[in-house]
């Protein structure tokens, strides 16, 4: 259940969902922020914040401070010395700005525009205006059962241009009671491991520079007790749906309070806006849970699998990357379709290599036809032999790229992001697209249309290889240059709905050298996202727990590598790979031409059982049991929603010789029902407590898997 009250006598809002409280008031003119956290009767809560007046903190009352209250949306140079959430720099060239409450309605959520968006029904909109500058802000707020989206949207009513310098999504006060934050980090082919740190006095920010949410840090943070643990306690999940520049930080204050704040990173960023003219900023997701991290994630992936991602069968896909790297012609790719077919693989995907002149990653991106070299008579062979098998067949494209090396550079080097003078920095032999100017969109619109709408395609895993540097366009001016980043993420948006909403049979993967841009904004347009090139299991184990920490299995896409990992020369047994590799949607990336049959009739045996609880993984509720970052071992519980249907992993990650017997206790079943666990039949209350037991047995990396049913 969800509701919006505001109470006229008392100038206060309350939003709720199922078990948290959003709670603001009007006081003195402007927007304060009183409470957020565990669900409360709606009270008249003011008088638990006592206002005083604060040494050395500017104040226009008589009793507060603007350096101490809560501001809902604090703004630059008027006495209030923390972050800030907004910087409007006016025509005369002040950077001062003052809104106050001007009225709010409750409307049905505004229909998406360019950027992504979670679908959502009743949206309360608080209007706050600067009378002088003639400037209106406009604050939305949608609670949704499991958490609340927010945005700002800033219009000009004044008949000068004015320069958004800063525009935050959110921005939120809460008090330190020895509180961490906790975010995702790493890099490529190590991405989203779980950080955390206490807070302290100080400014603490993640973010990304890179034009992409990036490998480096996720656009996730949480900020949790201390005390908080997988299964207890109060933790805030802040989540932006923006696929480009971020930052996400947690400011602790002199009197020890935290203030959160997240949007489109301004370090490199400013926005013309002209008289009568909007900015809207990407949303932002706030999740609270009372019972652990456990349960916010389960929040998270509910919001999301509810209202952003569609909903798509996923299919097992042979990926050729791994397996063929650039070598191939039709008559090897045929050789692996046919093989792929007797495994049980329902799409064959061809990965980068079968276009232009592709003949290593010094050339061709760009010119999005046919290898004639390698694939003489087109991609049509391959597709026919897919069909034949009753097997779909899926390409890999990188359109936002251009190689130096290829047609269309011959043609339009003035489409690449770059300024006038410099010659622009090659990251993998490549630029990056000018997707701000409308006649590069136009051209990348039409040649993909083409390409999907000439070949028989239902699959296409859509890359982007290399971080953007020159943040300049050479269609843009003086004015303008600072907004590249942003318009080149709303021309990627642009793209991808213009794509997607052609061809909605097409299931889109996303990826960036891996995992470089997973994040809400992307999941809006690819229900899964290639999650790490890095395949090795005990490395994935621990990138599958980080990742699901805000996003779910169903978009965390792995395959089965070699037992040898291309990555990072790991030796896994093909059982640990299967049990990890398979968390998700799956799918083989080795060269199965090469492999001896016993371990492929494995595989073969062990996706037709992956078939079969594919969509429990999809649908289900997760419970981390194990944390990799935490000890040797690895754990996963995934239970249908109604808790009579299970599948649980269990991994050794290292070596303990005559170690203990850990026993993994797993949680939310009914403590009376009976469940069969593989040949055993306990209860529920068992199970729970007791647990499983688990004891590294002999070499590298054990594993042990479970099927669970309720016995009725
Ligand atoms: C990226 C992807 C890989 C593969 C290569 C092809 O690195 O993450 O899976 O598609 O590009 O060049």
């Amino acid at each position: 259940m969800t509701k919006i009250n505001f109470y006229p006598n008392e100038k206060m809002f309350s939003l709720s969902g199922n078990s948290f409280s959003y709670i603001m008031q009007i006081k003195d003119g402007y927007l304060r922020h009183l409470y957020y956290g565990k669900k409360i009767t709606d009270d008249d809560i003011s008088s638990l914040f006592p206002q005083f007046l604060r040494a050395f903190s500017p104040s226009n009352f008589n009793d507060d401070s603007f350096d101490s209250f809560s501001n809902e949306f604090p703004t630059f140079g008027r006495g209030d010395f923390r972050n800030f959430a907004l910087l409007i720099k006016t025509h005369t060239g002040s950077r001062l700005t003052d809104f106050k409450y001007d009225y709010h309605e409750i409307i049905n959520k505004p229909k998406e525009t360019i950027l992504p968006n979670l679908k959502g029904e009743k949206t309360l909109v608080i209007y706050l205006k600067d009378i002088i500058s003639n400037i209106k802000l406009c604050l939305y707020y949608t609670p949704y059962k499991e958490g609340i989206v927010r945005s700002v949207c800033v219009n000009n009513l004044s008949n000068e241009t004015i320069y958004l310098k800063k525009i935050s999504s959110f921005s939120l006060d809460m008090l330190n009671d020895n509180h961490e934050l906790l975010y995702l980090t790493g890099s490529y082919a190590r991405e989203r491991h779980i950080e955390s740190l206490p807070l302290k006095p100080g400014l603490f920010e993640i973010s990304s520079l890179r034009g992409t949410s990036s490998h480096q840090f996720n656009p996730f943070m949480a900020v949790k007790e201390k005390h908080a643990t997988e299964f207890n306690g109060n933790v805030y999940g802040f989540n932006l749906v923006y696929s480009g520049s971020f930052s996400l930080s947690a400011y602790v204050d002199q009197y020890d309070c935290i203030r959160l704040m997240g949007g489109i990173n301004h370090a490199d960023f400013s926005w013309q806006l002209k008289p009568k003219e909007i900015f809207i900023t990407p949303e932002v997701v706030l999740v609270f849970s009372n019972k652990g991290l456990n349960h916010l994630s389960n929040q998270f992936h509910n919001l999301y699998k509810n209202n952003l991602i569609k909903d798509v069968k996923h299919p097992i896909v042979y990926n050729s990357w791994e397996s063929t790297y650039f070598d191939f012609n039709e008559e090897k790719l045929l050789l692996l379709i046919d093989k792929a077919a007797l495994l049980g693989v329902e799409t064959f995907v061809l990965d980068d290599g079968w276009f232009g002149n592709r003949l290593d990653d010094t050339t061709s991106l760009g010119d999005w036809y046919t290898n004639i070299k390698k694939l003489p008579n087109g991609l049509k062979p391959l597709i026919n032999r897919c069909k034949k098998h009753n097997m779909e067949f899926g390409l890999w494209i990188e359109p936002e790229m251009i190689s130096l090396n290829s047609e269309l550079y011959q043609k339009h080097p003035d489409w690449v992001l770059r300024d006038s003078l410099h010659k622009p920095i090659e990251s993998r032999h490549q630029y990056v697209l000018d997707l701000t100017n409308k006649e590069v969109l136009n051209h990348l619109k039409n040649t993909i249309e083409t390409l999907l709408t000439e070949n028989d395609i239902s699959y296409v895993k859509w890359d982007m290889n290399r971080s953007l540097t020159e943040n300049c366009s050479l269609t843009l001016n003086f004015e303008t240059m600072e907004e590249t980043q942003h318009r080149y993420m709303l021309g990627v948006y642009k793209l991808l709905k213009y794509i997607t909403d052609k061809f909605p049979n097409i299931l889109f993967e996303g990826c960036s050298g891996g995992g470089g841009r997973v994040d809400p904004g992307m999941l809006r347009y690819f229900p899964q996202i290639w999650t790490s090139d890095n395949n090795d299991p005990i490395s994935r184990s621990k990138i599958i727990y980080g990742t699901s920490l805000c996003y779910p299995l169903s978009t965390i896409s792995s395959h089965i590598g070699d037992e040898i990992s291309h990555t990072n020369g790991r030796k896994t047994p093909l059982d640990v790979r299967l049990a990890v590799n398979t968390l998700g949607p799956t799918g083989i990336e080795f060269n199965i031409l090469k492999k001896d049959l016993p371990s492929l009739n494995t595989i073969k045996s062990e996706l037709e059982n992956y078939k079969m609880r594919r969509n429990l993984i999809m649908d289900g509720d997760l419970y981390r049991l194990e944390s990799p970052f935490e000890g040797d071992l690895f754990s996963m519980l995934i239970l249908n929603k109604e808790k009579t249907k299970g599948h649980l992993v269990i991994i050794s990650l290292n070596i303990t010789t005559n170690g203990k017997i850990n026993y993994i206790k797993l949680k939310e079943l009914n403590p009376n029902k009976q469940y069969l666990i593989n040949d055993n039949i306990y209860f529920g209350s068992t199970l729970m407590n007791v647990g499983i037991p688990f004891r590294h047995s002999y070499g590298d990396y054990c594993v042990k898997t479970y099927t669970l049913e309720e016995v009725i």
